[in-house]
């Protein structure tokens, strides 16, 4: 495969099929994507990779505080900007349409939003996941380098006929996360990620792109 089709071919996947992901693999793409830059050379990611009991039982946790009405912690970092502007409102909300009308919910039905959105804490039925953290005191270059990093691991899981979907749901269980890795606490969770093998009974949605006129200048 190459970089264009690993790039082309990379969607974010909701269904998975649980099938396990050899550690061989997960070492080989790993290993690999350690090559990603970040500024200084600071490699500020840290990364836990959950399977087995440690990713049922987190799954478990979380859909249980899901079952008892509990929203969430408290957020330790906003997803986005408190008023998000044109065009990015558009494309969010674009994103959402998309995403609740392929799978049959109507944009009013809350309990159905909130069900389809409760898959994530399923890891969309994927058997193994991973979960970013970086140091509290990291700023935006450092959270820049870790987005890096995880692209580079979902371009390598392409050549091993593996899909992914990032994650930043998981930070609104951050605690029970955190109960489970007991990672030291100056660090703060990112996101996560499932990863594993598509579900091929389930359509799986590719997503749109502005216009690189939208979106890149050329100066010349
Ligand atoms: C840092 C990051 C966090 C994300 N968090 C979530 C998430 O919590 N749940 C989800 O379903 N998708 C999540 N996504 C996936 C985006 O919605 C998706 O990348 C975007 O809509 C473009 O679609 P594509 O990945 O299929 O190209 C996340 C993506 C990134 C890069």
């Amino acid at each position: 495969m190459d970089v264009y089709e690993a790039v082309r071919s990379r969607q974010s996947i909701r269904a998975f099929t649980g099938e396990p992901v050899g550690r061989e693999v997960l070492e080989r793409v790993l290993g690999a994507a350690a090559r990603s830059p970040s500024g200084g050379n600071l490699q500020p990611w840290h990364i836990y990779v959950l399977s087995g009991d440690p990713l049922t039982e987190l799954k478990k946790r979380v859909g249980e505080r899901i079952a008892a009405g509990d929203r969430g912690d408290e957020p330790e970092f906003a997803w986005y900007p408190p008023n998000l502007t044109s065009p990015y409102r558009e494309r969010l909300h674009e994103m959402g349409a998309r995403r609740y009308e392929a799978v049959g919910i109507d944009r009013d039905d809350a309990a159905g939003r909130a069900r389809v959105r409760a898959e994530n804490w399923n890891c969309f039925g994927a058997s193994t996941a991973l979960f970013c953290y970086l140091d509290r005191d990291m700023p935006a270059p450092q959270w820049a380098d870790a987005g890096m990093y995880l692209q580079t691991v979902m371009l390598l899981l392409r050549q091993e006929n593996l899909h992914t979907c990032a994650q930043i749901a998981w930070s609104e269980y951050h605690r029970t996360v955190a109960e489970t890795i007991t990672p030291p606490p100056e660090r703060i969770l990112f996101c996560g990620m499932s990863i594993g093998h598509p579900d091929p009974e389930i359509p799986h949605q590719y997503s749109v792109r502005a216009p690189l006129s939208e979106t890149v200048t050329f100066l010349d």
